[in-house]
């Protein structure tokens, strides 16, 4: 669908000379990841060597995908690039925002009422800039790239944490935040450091129950959530080669859940067949061309000790099928355990849900392995315990498994076939099963099960499983059902087996659809208009910001935050998700999480102009509405946690000139600078404690603003003493010129104009 096999054979047309060189250059034989990564170096051919975890690089992302939650904001902020077009190939997908409750044809219906704003915006900025568009009911945001944009060698960034997915065919493909992909979109480089490498070598192959799904929900116990944090997880071994291609998706999609930058494989036949089937045999064919540049070099995968940060090995033959949860993805349990570790914990046996679909598992293997399982209740006069749900990822997968009959197998055991959309995966679920808030078991095939994911109900315990084992499970409607040992008994009394899954890698017949729901970009957008309401509450078109300029006297102290202050803290997700593309609106959660250390509560703080206290959001636009700056304070790591551009726009919207604190969270920082605001640490940490609560900055040399020189503010008490307090700063001089334009958007739409 539209992808650019002219953009895949230029990337490829250097990637020879360029891994060849980084080989040179490190003086070692080369990861499938490195070699990715040298061979999208935003300066082009490598020309020293990178030291991993430690080395800020710039790369050059050959593509970029957006789902409709994240790219609102996004897409606000690069229509103030001043640009055209976007400068890297780039798509946005309406998956999010889709209620699951009735099914599919009465849920989509209802969310182009509720979202049509929403919508009609991304339609519209996506016709104007060149951005390819895929509508509501189109198909989950990374089902969809696999199925039409991922390619082996490729880089790809995405707004969304599961982008990871791309690495079933070969990519390195990243998650990043808005600010990121709005750089990329705007034809300046991607920033990374350079990641550690994890290698995991898989020998035998699957049998029986097992999946490729329980791959990764072992890797996850063995890693835990934290344990790939900054690194990339690289996959190999005649066991990865024995995966398909969308088993591998799974694999890589769910490296999210381990915390790792991404996970990948390297190219071999199930990718060409794989990118064969879905129409794409011109990239098979430029692939296979340069395939031993498509996967890692043979002394790295026979002595991985030796070129990996950390090796894991599984053996397939003698792997389990897993269910990881509740509540956290790593907490593996293999199936037949289940029922004692429940017992143990008091978690409830009986399943209410089965849960089958989303970006991690709606292949067309997936499909067809779920219902050989339900067929078999449905021949064998089984009926299932629990309600079923399924979600398919694209518009594509569904029609061609509804022409295969495969969705009919599901229907008859009454599940619902619900869009082709994130849903309860995201929270997106109406569920109308439950009164309140009752403890409770589901299943599902999806990545995420952490409290109140699904459903908002924190005592629903979420497990994690394969397709195949979530149909069984649900089937048999109890948490301590191993169908590998265990029997059902039918509508006639009788006792009945489930016999192993069977599935089929790819449709014998191809794959099928009438509409796919893409809509491709005028070539000359131009005169497209985009419209937003100015009554909108979810929507406003973005102004720029004005410089700050470098006499910043009489600013206000507007909180000195205390203890951990993540970007939730300071821009809270729940309800105010809905505002993602509204900075206003959305600025009134502007650090309501943060803890004030002047009485320890959260959005309580005082008002210098008047005396009295009030929420952090009101009491920072009284200080704008009267013309005055404010200051935030904070303590370590300020700003941890997601790369969410909110957290640095809103405290710029809301007059808020620096934020100075004893560390920073690297990517939070970046966001303050980008948005034109001044991110500062204390010289000496101690001198957070000379901030008290009616303090007011001055700072006295900004106008000598300059990279490495440190800035000193004079802090005025209430009782008239000053301290001067030196702060430090990372800004280069590109950054520097961010602040004096008032963003780094300015700053290009300046230089574009010229
Ligand atoms: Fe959507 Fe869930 Fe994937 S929210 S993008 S289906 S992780």
């Amino acid at each position: 669908m539209a992808f650019d096999i002219d953009m895949i054979k230029k990337v490829y047309a250097t990637m020879a000379q360029r891994v060849d060189k980084a080989r040179e250059l490190t003086g070692k034989p080369l990861t499938l990841s490195e070699k990715i990564l040298y061979a999208h170096l935003w300066d082009g051919t490598p020309t020293k060597s990178f030291e991993r975890g430690k080395d800020y690089v710039d790369f050059a992302p050959d593509r970029i995908a957006c789902q409709d939650a994240t790219a609102q904001m996004a897409l606000l902020q690069f229509m103030q690039a001043g640009k055209s077009k976007v400068a890297v190939p780039t798509t946005v997908h309406c998956d999010h925002l889709i209620q699951a409750k009735q099914g599919a044809a009465k849920d989509l219906r209802r969310a182009n009422e509720t979202s049509n704003e929403v919508f009609d915006f991304l339609g519209s900025v996506s016709n104007k800039y060149g951005i390819g568009f895929w509508k509501p009911g189109a198909g989950i945001i990374h089902q969809v790239v696999l199925e039409n944009y991922a390619f082996p060698g490729g880089m790809m960034i995405g707004t969304d944490s599961h982008t990871v997915n791309a690495g079933g065919l070969g990519m390195v493909a990243i998650g990043v935040g808005g600010a990121d992909a709005v750089d990329v979109m705007a034809g300046m480089a991607w920033e990374l450091k350079f990641p550690k490498l994890i290698g995991v070598k898989l020998t035998g192959k699957l049998n029986g129950w097992t999946s490729a799904k329980d791959v990764i929900l072992k890797v996850a116990g063995i890693l835990t959530v934290k344990g790939g944090t900054g690194a990339i997880i690289e996959y190999f071994g005649e066991g990865a080669q024995n995966l398909s291609c969308t088993g591998k998706g799974t694999i890589c999609n769910m490296g999210a859940e381990v915390g790792a930058t991404t996970s990948t494989f390297g190219y071999d036949d199930s990718m060409e067949r794989y990118l064969r089937a879905t129409d794409r045999s011109d990239v098979a064919d430029a692939a296979n061309q340069i395939r031993e540049y498509l996967t890692g070099d043979d002394q790295v995968y026979a002595n991985p000790e030796q070129y990996f940060d950390q090796v894991i090995e599984i053996n397939l033959d003698e792997l389990q099928p897993h269910l990881n949860g509740p509540f956290t993805p790593d907490l593996a349990t293999p199936v037949g355990e289940l029922g004692e570790k429940a017992a143990t914990n008091d978690w409830p046996l009986k399943v209410d849900w089965g849960l089958i679909g989303s970006c991690t598992n709606s292949s067309y293997e997936d499909l067809t392995r779920a219902a050989s399982i339900a067929k078999q209740a449905v021949d064998k006069k089984v009926k299932a315990k629990s309600d079923f749900g399924i979600n398919p990822g694209s518009e594509q997968i569904r029609y061609t498994a509804e022409r295969d009959g495969i969705l009919k197998i599901f229907e008859d055991l009454d599940a619902t076939i619900f869009t082709n959309a994130c849903g309860p995966c995201i929270g997106q679920w109406d569920r109308n099963d439950l009164k309140g808030e009752e403890k409770n078991t589901i299943v599902h095939s999806f990545n995420r099960n952490f409290s109140k994911r699904a459903d908002g109900n924190p005592n629903t315990h979420a497990f994690v499983g394969s397709p195949e084992m979530v149909a069984a499970i649900a089937i048999s409607g109890r948490l301590d059902f191993n169908p590998m040992t265990d029997t059902l008994l039918n509508e006639d009394g009788q006792e009945v087996k489930l016999d192993e899954p069977a599935g089929i890698e790819l449709p014998p017949q191809g794959f099928a659809v009438e509409d796919a729901g893409y809509v491709e970009p005028l070539v000359d957008g131009s005169g497209v208009e985009v419209s937003v309401s100015p009554s909108s509450e979810r929507l406003q078109l973005l102004t720029p910001f004005k410089p700050i300029g470098d006499q910043i006297k009489g600013a206000k102290l507007l909180i000195k935050a205390f203890g951990k202050c993540t970007t939730d803290h300071i821009s809270m997700a729940g309800p105010w998700l809905r505002y993602r593309g509204h900075l206003d609106n959305i600025s009134n959660n502007m650090l309501i999480g943060a803890v004030n250390d002047f009485g320890k509560k959260t959005n309580f703080v005082k008002n210098q102009l008047t005396g009295e206290y009030g929420g952090v959001p009101d009491v920072a636009r009284a200080y704008k509405a009267a013309g005055v700056y404010s200051v935030v304070v904070g303590d370590h790591n300020y700003g941890e946690g997601s790369s969410r551009e909110h957290a640095a726009m809103e405290p710029r919207h809301l007059g808020v000139a620096a934020v100075i604190v004893k560390s920073f969270a690297r990517i939070h920082e970046t966001n303050l600078k980008k948005q034109g605001m001044l991110g500062l640490t204390f010289v000496n940490e101690s001198d957070y404690d000379l901030i008290q609560e009616n303090d007011t900055f001055n700072f006295l040399d900004l106008d000598q603003f300059a990279p490495e020189k440190p800035l000193n503010v004079e802090v005025v008490h209430d009782d008239g003493t000053k301290d001067v307090i030196a702060l430090n700063h990372t800004y280069n001089h590109s950054q520097i010129a961010w602040f004096k334009e008032g963003s780094a958007l300015n700053l290009i739409k300046k230089e574009n104009a010229s």
